[in-house]
């Protein structure tokens, strides 16, 4: 279940439909604070930051928001996050 959660929580934060179904059977509405933050900040804050390597900032809702719908992409094809810099993987 572990692999698949991230790319599930970011699905909901895009408002992806299925995805959406799926989040609200695990009951509980994902939140940026409890459910998507934890996530951005252990793997992708170390790029993803204010004058970070990454092209923008993902340290907020509404940075993370803006970018919800390629998140979903780049989470769910693996390509981030990125795995040069020691960047850790699922
Ligand atoms: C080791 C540094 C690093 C880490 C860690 C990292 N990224 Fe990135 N990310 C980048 C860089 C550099 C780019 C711009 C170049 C590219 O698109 O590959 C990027 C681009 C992106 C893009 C835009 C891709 C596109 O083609 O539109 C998204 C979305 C993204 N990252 C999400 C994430 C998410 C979500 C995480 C954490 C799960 C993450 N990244 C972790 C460095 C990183």
């Amino acid at each position: 279940m572990r692999p698949h959660r991230p790319v599930l929580v970011f699905a909901a934060l895009a408002g992806v439909g299925p995805f959406a179904v799926v989040a609200a059977a695990l009951q509980a509405p994902v939140t940026f604070t409890r459910d998507v933050a934890p996530i951005v900040f252990t793997s992708c804050a170390a790029c993803h930051r204010p004058d970070g390597s990454a092209p923008f900032s993902l340290l907020t809702y509404v940075h993370a928001k803006a970018h919800a719908d390629r998140i979903v992409e780049v989470t769910a094809a693996r390509t981030m996050p990125a795995v040069e810099a020691g960047a850790r993987t699922w």
